[in-house]
């Protein structure tokens, strides 16, 4: 049943899916899977193997929408999650719930089934803050390219897998799967584990036409859910397909658990060409790591020393006189060989040269892109961050999901990153956030991002006080926080900036007196300004400012305004008192006396003492309070 919209949390960008009840996560039994099917409103499960997926449809964040698959290999899912732009650039699924270990993490994308739609939308996807993948035109032609996979060691307890916009479509995502795999597996040696993520590159079964997943296979469960593309010659016409019903001993044992039929077909080479040479196209200056499967599954070779090669990756000798039977120890036995290398080309070549006996056999490749994966943001800044952009309730479209600073590639918008080598780990150093609707007011927090050193906030309408927490920023050189509704004073902490170089609080509400400290250290050499606001005060360029009244002076000043008043009052009514006397002797001494010319007179005096008055107020309106008693005494006489 479809939840009714005002029930889904409104500002909750990142979706949290909490799930981990469902999931088995037993160490030997079962590893921990979490299959998510995006968009789906009930949970589904798939042909032929009946796997279960979660739906996701009580989490906020893009739009679900009807899919269609762009290719055959995809699950059989009819929904998907799509981020419009307006969605803010990075979107995140972040799991929780999940056991400490090596997982493979399975993005599908899906297309959009409408047909204003983008045919092919172009985004980037990154897991645990490392990007692992970024969609080429044309990848919707591609089987091997609808998901994005990779090999994360997860020790948190959460994997967050984010989706970044580049601007050409909205980001499409069909299903997602976290499944977990034998501890040991692909290790390859020094630098593999935690801070090493491997990227599948390729994953062929050679010696076949159909391409299968590792359930298909029936493949151990703690092999995870690989996809083997399938191929059937390397080059057409000088190698052959080679198959086997027998089984094969040793294919699925710890901590490489592969499918047993992966070793039933291979490509061998010919009498004419004994020797295969596999070739993949690959991104330049990375280092791989190779997994080469291999079983002896010709009947004729029955023993070792039969069929001997040596394997060339870019020509240079990795494995010398590799002999199957010799090293498996027997026929139909699997053996698993990896090694790892640094590619500068664009070109990976992987040669098998007979040295003795029959012609070269290979059965599976498994190429893998090793990633070195990014140090985060550190905690304490991000979660100051997300303080902000609740505070200063940040548009929706600039996104800030997932962490600030990584992927390098997609760094949050307005937010400037250093890198720690000391800390190993990201830091803000700026804020840019100036002419983005910002509202709210500042929180003490922002001290809590210890090495910013420019902030800008110019151009919005950030209301309440300047909050002190700043002075403590102490790496902080520029501060612009012109044009916005700041009220209150500066704050005395401010004057503890010593490396302040630029301060902006113009065009605010901000009132009283500069703290001296402050004071001090823009007149020697900083900039600012200081100007339009409601009455700062107190450095030069500034008013000076008033003398400050205790309680008891004002309450003096207003007692004797009083009484002045009352005088006034007094004379003012002798006076009429005269005039009326005079009046009526002129009135006796001549009737038809003129009665208004004494009001004109009257009215003049007033009009005089007004002028006076505006005057003064004028010269004092930088002072701010003292004009107060005087121009009161405009309306007071009037009324
Ligand atoms: C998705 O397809 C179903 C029928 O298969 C239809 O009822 C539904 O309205 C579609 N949803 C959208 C968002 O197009
Ligand atoms: C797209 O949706 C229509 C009905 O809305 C359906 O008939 C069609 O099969 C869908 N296309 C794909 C590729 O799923
Ligand atoms: C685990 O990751 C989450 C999300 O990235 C983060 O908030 C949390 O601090 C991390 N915990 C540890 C112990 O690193
Ligand atoms: C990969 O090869 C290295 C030696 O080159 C070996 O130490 C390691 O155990 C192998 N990994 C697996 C999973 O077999
Ligand atoms: C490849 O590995 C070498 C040695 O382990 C390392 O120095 C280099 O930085 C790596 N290159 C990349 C692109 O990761
Ligand atoms: C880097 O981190 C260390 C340890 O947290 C800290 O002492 C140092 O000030 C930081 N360096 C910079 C440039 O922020
Ligand atoms: C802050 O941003 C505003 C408007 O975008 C710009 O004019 C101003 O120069 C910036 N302030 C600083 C200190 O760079
Ligand atoms: C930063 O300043 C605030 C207010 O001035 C203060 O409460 C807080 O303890 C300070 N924090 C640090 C780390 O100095
Ligand atoms: C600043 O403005 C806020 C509302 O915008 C108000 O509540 C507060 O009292 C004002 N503070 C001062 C010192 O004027
Ligand atoms: C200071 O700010 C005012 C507007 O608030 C502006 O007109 C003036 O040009 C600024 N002065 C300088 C030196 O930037």
């Amino acid at each position: 049943m479809p939840m009714p919209r005002s029930l889904l949390p409104l500002v909750s960008w990142a979706l949290l899916v909490l799930l981990s009840g469902f999931s088995v996560c037993s160490a030997d039994s079962a590893p921990y899977g979490m299959r998510i099917s995006c968009g789906a409103r009930e949970d589904i499960h798939t042909p032929p193997t009946n796997t279960l997926w979660y739906k996701d449809f009580a989490y906020t964040g893009g739009t679900p929408a009807n899919a269609s698959r762009p290719s055959f290999i995809s699950p059989l899912l009819h929904t998907l999650r799509y981020f419009p732009v307006s969605d803010g650039p990075e979107n995140c699924y972040t799991i929780g719930g999940v056991p400490v270990g090596h997982y493979s993490v399975r993005i599908f994308f899906g297309l959009v089934n409408q047909t204003n739609f983008d045919d092919e939308p172009l985004f980037d996807i990154s897991v645990q803050g490392t990007q692992i993948s970024s969609l080429q035109p044309g990848w919707t032609n591609k089987d091997d390219q609808s998901f994005a996979e990779a090999i994360v060691f997860l020790s948190n307890g959460t994997v967050s897998i984010c989706f970044h916009s580049t601007g050409h479509g909205d980001p499409s995502i069909l299903a997602i799967e976290v499944l977990q795999i034998d501890d040991r597996a692909y290790s390859f040696g020094p630098g593999w584990g935690q801070g090493t993520i491997q990227r599948t590159v390729s994953r062929l079964s050679c010696g076949t036409t159909s391409p299968k997943f590792g359930v298909d296979y029936s493949g151990d469960q703690w092999g995870g859910d690989r996809f083997w593309d399938a191929i059937a010659t390397f080059i057409a016409g000088s190698d052959q397909e080679l198959s086997t019903e027998q089984a094969i001993k040793a294919a699925s044992s710890a901590p490489n658990f592969y499918p047993e039929g992966l070793y039933q077909t291979a490509i061998v080479g010919t009498s004419n060409h004994p020797e295969l040479e596999y070739i993949a196209s690959v991104d330049s200056n990375k280092n791989y790591s190779i997994w080469l499967h291999f079983a002896e599954i010709d009947s004729l070779i029955t023993g070792a020393g039969q069929r001997v090669f040596d394997i060339l990756i870019n020509g240079n000798v990795m494995f010398q006189d590799v002999d199957i039977v010799k090293l498996s120890g027997d026929q139909y036995t699997a053996l698993v060989m990896n090694t790892t290398v640094s590619v500068s080309g664009r070109t990976l070549t992987i040669t098998l040269q007979p040295k003795a006996g029959s012609v070269s056999l290979i059965n599976g490749i498994e190429v893998l892109e090793i990633i070195a994966a990014e140090s985060r943001t550190s905690s304490a800044e991000v979660s100051a961050l997300k303080t902000l952009k609740t505070a200063l309730e940040l548009p929706v479209r600039l996104g800030w999901n997932g962490d600030p600073c990584v992927p390098q590639q997609h760094p949050w918008s307005g937010a400037d990153c250093q890198y720690n080598s000391t800390s190993n780990s990201w830091e803000i150093d700026g804020l840019r956030l100036d002419n983005q609707g910002l509202r709210g007011s500042l929180p003490t927090e922002i001290s809590m991002l210890q090495h910013l050193q420019s902030i800008n906030l110019s151009g919005n309408s950030i209301q309440g006080t300047i909050p002190s927490s700043f002075g403590n920023i102490t790496s902080l050189q520029i501060l612009d926080l012109s044009y916005n509704d700041f009220n209150g004073s500066i704050p005395g902490s401010l004057g503890q900036l010593t490396s302040l170089k630029k301060l902006y609080l113009n065009g605010n509400q901000l009132s009283g007196k500069v703290p001296a400290a402050l004071g001090g250290r823009l007149l020697h050499g900083a900039s600012f300004n200081f100007t339009d606001n409601a009455g700062l005060c107190g450095i030069p360029g500034l008013p000076t400012c008033g003398p400050h009244l205790s309680s008891g002076a004002k309450v003096g000043i207003a007692f004797g305004s009083c009484l002045a008043f009352l005088l006034l009052l007094l004379c003012t009514v002798c006076w009429y008192k005269r005039q009326q006397n005079v009046l009526l002797a002129q009135k006796i001494a001549a009737r038809e006396a003129p009665y208004a010319k004494a009001r004109t007179h009257f009215s003049r005096d007033i009009q005089m003492a007004r002028h006076h008055n505006h005057h003064n107020n004028q010269n004092n309106s930088h002072g701010g309070a003292m004009t107060t008693a005087a121009t009161e005494s405009g309306p007071i006489l009037l009324s």
